[in-house]
């Protein structure tokens, strides 16, 4: 088959049919969600007014949020001793970024993060979701602690708590030490261990303040855009290290998931971006196709967690002399599904597979090529892991949209497409709630207009402007609306 990956070059339209590969069914009650009218998204669609109108009650309880990433945001790429990542090498390469864009400044969070906490509260955030930097802590990824990185993290939890948000945060988005990838990276088995000795560092500092731990933002777009693709740090495109780099990087969340459990204090769980896998037409070949590409998208990530074991069909398609297979230890198995806390799950896109195994477009994309907008495949994937996963606590750590804001004459910036993007997924969470989904908390991808990868500053995601020149934070129509939904706790 074709592997999958997340930037999807575009091919022919199709008729709007979408066969629910996932399906929809639940016979789970409502407890606790009021369904007041219009609970489908297709229902609120044309709505375009930005009062919540109320219809659409969230349970009580229900935390509302927002995500960053430590290279997309913080800058100060050479403060405090900070070493150097895979995506500093990356991004310095000519080429590899849309305009050269390097996170070397990027929304300087670093020096500014006192007003971008300020920022959360006057939003009301009851959760902040962000990264730690791995070289900060470790600016070789190995050996003694760095204070200064660690303090800059004690500053921002403090900040936090005093602000009432609940910090969340994530042990690697991405930035792995340098020298590690020098050493191998993540096709070296022995990374998953530094990992694990970080890990225990980052619980040991801020384990007293920080309630909730995911471990790996995304493995599958590591192993997808790092490995296969190539358009990511560290530009690979090697199938055969990709596979092997994924079990190095379930590895390693297995043993910093047991390390949190030694220092004792916690909930913790994967942060992983799923993608509803749909027959894009009614022959068998198509429904094959799909129940393959969701093996690569979604069970070869869900499954060796939350089962301890890899997904038939993928190792078969892998074969049995590929890396992957190779490298499953006696014991890996166990260490990776470790039970976890909470599964969080990160929301963009559908799939639709031809019978010869390729993907091919159904609905309209964002400014993100990659990204076709279809607001109903967050209730079939959060539905999904319901059903075939057993009720585990979710959170929702990513759902959003990029667009190429401007700043008003008048000093604002009006991000409709965004207000409507996130009403409409979020009618769809609304609904599998309703169905008995156990979902916790949603956060928008992203606070702050930021560094998005090999993709640069030309695509903002935030909530809040950044007017990059002056480093000036201008909160959107989306961040004012998105405030009414969080103190009305629904739509
Ligand atoms: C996710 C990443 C996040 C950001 C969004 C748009 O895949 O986790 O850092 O790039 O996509």
């Amino acid at each position: 088959m074709s592997m999958p990956t997340r930037r999807q070059p575009h091919g022919a339209a199709l008729p709007a049919t979408a066969p629910d590969a996932a399906g929809t069914g639940s016979d789970a009650g409502t407890a606790g969600v009021e369904a007041g009218g219009g609970n489908r998204s297709d229902d609120t669609a044309s709505r375009t007014d930005e009062t919540p109108a109320g219809g659409l009650r969230f349970p009580p309880g229900f935390v509302w949020g927002a995500a960053t990433s430590a290279y997309q945001i913080e800058g100060a790429a050479k403060d405090d001793g900070r070493g150097e990542s895979v995506w500093d090498t990356f991004s310095h390469t000519p080429g590899r970024t849309r305009n050269g864009d390097t996170g070397d400044v990027a929304a300087d969070h670093y020096h500014r993060y006192a007003e971008d906490l300020d920022l959360m509260r006057d939003l009301g955030l009851g959760s902040y979701r962000f990264s730690i930097s791995w070289p900060r802590v470790q600016a070789d990824g190995t050996g003694a602690p760095n204070q200064r990185g660690l303090d800059f993290y004690r500053r921002l939890v403090d900040g936090l708590h005093e602000r009432g948000i609940t910090p969340m945060a994530t042990l690697f988005h991405w930035d792995l030490p340098q020298s590690l990838q020098d050493a191998g990276g993540w096709e070296s088995r022995d990374v998953a261990h530094r990992f694990a000795d970080y890990a225990d560092i980052v619980f040991r500092a801020l384990g007293d303040r920080v309630p909730v731990w995911l471990t790996i933002n995304e493995p599958k777009t590591v192993v997808q855009n790092g490995y296969l693709e190539g358009h990511h740090a560290p530009g690979r495109q090697d199938p055969a290290a990709a596979y092997l780099v994924a079990h190095h990087l379930h590895l390693a969340h297995g043993l910093a998931v047991a390390a949190l459990r030694a220092t004792g204090s916690g909930r913790i769980g994967p942060a992983l971006n799923l993608h509803p896998c749909y027959p894009a037409d009614d022959s068998p070949e198509a429904a094959r196709a799909a129940r393959l590409y969701d093996g690569y998208e979604n069970r070869l990530y869900l499954d060796p967690i939350l089962t301890g074991r890899y997904p038939q069909d993928v190792l078969d398609d892998l074969g049995p002399d590929s890396r992957l297979a190779r490298g499953i230890h006696d014991g890996d198995l166990a260490t990776i599904s470790t039970p976890v806390d909470l599964l969080a799950v990160q929301y963009y896109t559908p799939y639709y597979l031809t019978g010869d195994g390729r993907t091919t477009p159904r609905w309209p994309t964002s400014q993100a090529p990659w990204q076709q907008i279809y607001p109903d495949g967050m209730y079939d994937v959060l539905t999904r892991v319901t059903r075939d996963y057993g009720p585990v606590p979710l959170t929702v750590t990513e759902n959003g949209l990029p667009s190429p804001d401007t700043l008003g004459p008048d000093g604002t910036v009006d991000d409709s497409g965004r207000i409507t993007f996130l009403r409409d997924h979020l009618a769809a969470v609304h609904r599998a709630v309703a169905d008995g989904v156990p979902l916790e908390s949603y956060h928008v991808w992203s606070l702050l207009d930021n560094f998005e990868w090999d993709a640069g500053y030309e695509q903002r995601w935030g909530l809040v402007y950044v007017d990059y020149p002056t480093q000036r934070r201008v909160p959107k129509r989306s961040a004012h609306w998105y405030r009414q939904v969080i103190a009305a706790n629904g739509l």
